[in-house]
């Protein structure tokens, strides 16, 4: 073959190569849609997503299908998205069109410990476990949105949703939401961050009108909202029931497009909480994503699969039709939800997750172990050691009670759930554990009060009976999760312990005084016998393995290490919210207005010098914590600067500890009111017995803002600044003063 008829053979061969290769590859390679390419932006997606739809597929997208789903559109092949309680757990699946259960035989979770429980950790690291296992459960039941968590703040010990949330302060709350969000994220399912905002009480829930000040809202109510937005990028948010300032909080022209669009930038999904659109107008043009849960009559259950007459359904089809709403407040919300799916359920590289593991469990132990609260500890009472005493009675119903049902809609249908009495048996041998009741409040209700059905004489009798031969008394109490206690939908009717707890308590002490009780709760809650019990932990709604946390540290083979999460009034006027009468909790015809303002919680006692009986941030441990003296790297900061705050922790005790250090910041002579001190910055340091730590937080001098409500924006202001280096918000161990120039 000559040399130019070699050079033509392969030209053609090259040129049949690519005729039947490269170009129908690309050719087919073209085909993909732009909005199906994975190697496309996710906002290229959206726009080539949105371009394709009609009008009636966008409306579709935007509003329920059934209880907890939306459509996709399944003429482009975009999936459904579905969403799931709750912020503890991921809840047993739910009818379509009903709030009933479906009954499956393949949901039973992991319960993990109550968000309180979290937050009184101190420990942001528990914090990313705790979010990583959940969103693994989540991802494993195919849920694209796990409803949760909440941070709406505590304001009063009535509020039955507390113990969903992350206590009274908004830098712990800020602090703690954030891992737990990326946690979730992490295994492609949505967190979506609830109830935004001022949800603060469950009594009339769906019609209080919140009053409260630019500075309330700003200081306590949105940081954590803030802090989830800027800091984790979560990826939904859930509005709430309630008013403010006359607007529902759920479609609110200052709160959800002002603050969270347009000021943080939030690029999520913006959904009502079940039923908590009101209006087609406000919700076209006030920010609302998805609507889901709306009881289509008004604010009844409503019909069955009404879906289509749902505020931002056929009602703002029309409107768009008639040009009366332009188009672009529906192609906003829509890019919205093409975002959610495109970041969970549409997105082929997220793991698969996984459900009800062992590793689940050792996450929700720990947490749990690391979250209960010894609050008195007298001549040693604990930690109880296996050969300590023959005969250990327990006393109370909630050593026994499932406390992963109830509660509202954070229920949860567990593969297992320890109960304490388990643990303890477990623990130190059936033999030696004798168990009566004492108190009962019969069977888990959350939407009606109802009496104990036990007869409490008997029941008292037999629990003082069998504390005659006691070598000592272990006594669970505390609330539940019925309605009326630790419950949604309604808020505790008294601050005290239910169903005859006190006077059983104090029966029991006239007859052994060898009593330690341990309080299961998401509030706090009044403690009349304080003085006369010897040894009290602040224990929570801990899970699957509550029992097991308990036993370990009843045993001592955990030492406690849990700070409280929110104060612990004597009595409850002396909490700030509950001081001002009716109009400040819980309201009076729909309207309420904060009256305690940006003083909540410890910056009520503080401010106001009304000592608490327990403070924020306090805790004990079965060793002793020596602080050295706090030092800063400098004297003086610009604005702009980190201040770098360093103390030296010694563990004086014979047993390995863990001590939160907390910082506290006071201002000399802000130019507004300020609460004495607020938290900015704390870290939880793990000791050897005997072993010292130098350790040094951080702390922007931005973070030293408050609000100035004159203008509207944050300000520091240049003064003097006492940094108060404390074991809890009453124990200030010392402080060091800094200028700002
Ligand atoms: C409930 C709760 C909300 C929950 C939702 C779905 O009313 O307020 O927290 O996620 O409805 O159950």
């Amino acid at each position: 073959m000559t040399n130019k008829n070699y050079i033509r053979m392969k030209k053609l061969f090259i040129s049949l190569l690519t005729i039947f290769t490269v170009i129908p590859f690309y050719a087919q390679k073209k085909e993909i849609p732009i909005y199906l390419d994975e190697g496309q932006s996710i906002e290229k997606r959206i726009d080539d997503a949105l371009s394709r739809m009609t009008i009636e597929e966008k409306i579709a997208m935007i509003h329920a299908q059934s209880k907890f789903s939306t459509p996709g559109v399944p003429r482009l092949g975009i999936p459904e998205i579905w969403m799931s309680d709750g912020p503890h757990g991921v809840r047993m699946e739910i009818d379509w069109d009903t709030w009933s259960h479906a009954g499956w035989t393949n949901d039973s979770c992991t319960a993990f410990p109550a968000l309180t429980c979290l937050a009184a950790t101190f420990n942001p690291e528990l914090s990313a476990e705790y979010g990583r296992a959940i969103g693994e459960e989540a991802r494993y039941r195919k849920k694209d949105v796990l409803l949760g968590p909440g941070v709406n703040i505590y304001r009063t010990p009535m509020n039955g949703r507390n113990f969903e949330y992350l206590g009274e302060d908004p830098y712990l709350a800020s602090k703690m939401v954030v891992p737990y969000i990326k946690g979730v994220q992490e295994n492609g399912v949505a967190a979506c961050m609830k109830h935004y905002a001022l949800n603060n009480q469950e009594l009339w829930r769906n019609t209080i009108d919140v009053e409260a000040s630019d500075r309330a809202l700003h200081e306590i109510y949105l940081p954590a909202f803030k802090a989830g937005v800027q800091e984790a990028n979560v990826w939904s948010i859930m509005g709430s029931y309630n008013k403010f300032r006359g607007q529902y909080c759920s479609h609110h022209e200052y709160l959800v497009n002002k603050v969270l669009k347009d000021d943080w930038d939030f690029d999520g999904a913006f959904i009502t909480d079940w039923g908590s659109a009101h209006n087609t107008d406000e919700a076209a043009l006030y920010g609302l994503d998805i609507e889901m849960g709306t009881w289509t009559d008004g604010l009844t259950w409503g019909q069955s699969f009404a879906y289509d007459n749902y505020y931002l359904a056929q009602p703002y089809l029309e409107k768009l039709k008639k040009g009366e709403l332009p188009i672009s407040t529906l192609d906003d919300k829509v890019r919205r939800v093409l975002r959610l799916t495109f970041r969970t359920n549409m997105d082929r590289n997220r793991p698969y997750g996984s459900f009800a593991t062992p590793e689940h469990a050792d996450v929700a132990r720990r947490i749990a172990e690391e979250g209960i609260v010894l609050l008195k500890n007298e001549k040693n009472f604990f930690p109880i050691s296996k050969d300590c005493y023959d005969k250990i009675v327990v006393i109370g119903e909630n050593a026994i009670r499932p406390l992963t049902t109830g509660g509202g809609s954070s229920e949860l249908k567990v593969k297992k759930e320890i109960s304490p009495l388990d643990g303890l048996i477990e623990k130190y041998g059936e033999d030696k554990i004798f168990y009566t009741m004492g108190y009962g409040s019969g069977p888990t209700v959350y939407d009606q009060f109802v009496e104990s059905p036990y007869n409490a004489d008997s029941l008292r009798t037999l629990a003082l009976d069998l504390v005659k031969e006691a070598d000592v008394v272990l006594f669970f109490g505390g609330l539940n999760k019925n309605y009326q206690q630790d419950c949604e939908g309604g808020d505790r009717t008294s601050y005290n312990l239910p169903f005859g707890q006190n006077e059983l308590i104090e029966d029991i002490l006239k007859i052994n005084k060898n009593l330690g009780l341990v309080i299961i709760s998401g509030n706090a809650v009044a403690m009349p016998w304080l003085d006369k019990v010897p040894a009290i932990i602040q224990s929570w709604y801990l899970g699957s393995e509550a029992g097991n946390a308990t036993a370990n540290i009843i045993a001592g083979e955990i030492n406690p290490s849990g700070k409280l999460p929110f104060s612990i009034p004597k009595k409850l006027e002396d909490n700030g919210a509950m001081s001002f009468g009716e109009i400040s909790y819980p309201g009076i015809n729909n309207k309420q207005i904060y009256k305690e303002d940006i003083l909540v919680g410890y910056r009520w006692h503080d401010t106001k010098k009304v000592v608490p009986q327990f403070p924020f941030g306090y805790g004990l441990s079965y060793t002793t914590f020596e602080y050295g003296n706090a030092t800063t790297d400098k004297k003086e900061y610009n604005k702009n600067d980190i201040i770098k705050v360093s103390v030296e922790i010694t563990n004086k005790g014979d047993k390995d500890g863990a001590e939160t250090v907390q910082f506290y910041v006071s201002q000399k002579k802000p130019s507004l009111i300020r609460p004495a001190k607020e938290l900015k910055g704390f870290d939880k340091v793990y000791l050897k017995a005997g072993e010292s730590k130098n350790i040094t937080i951080d702390i922007p001098v931005e973070d030293l803002a408050f609000y100035d409500d004159r203008v509207g924006t944050w300000v520091v202001e240049s003064d003097q600044f006492k940094i108060h280096c404390a074991a809890s918000a009453v124990d200030i161990k010392n402080s060091v003063t800094i200028n700002i120039k």
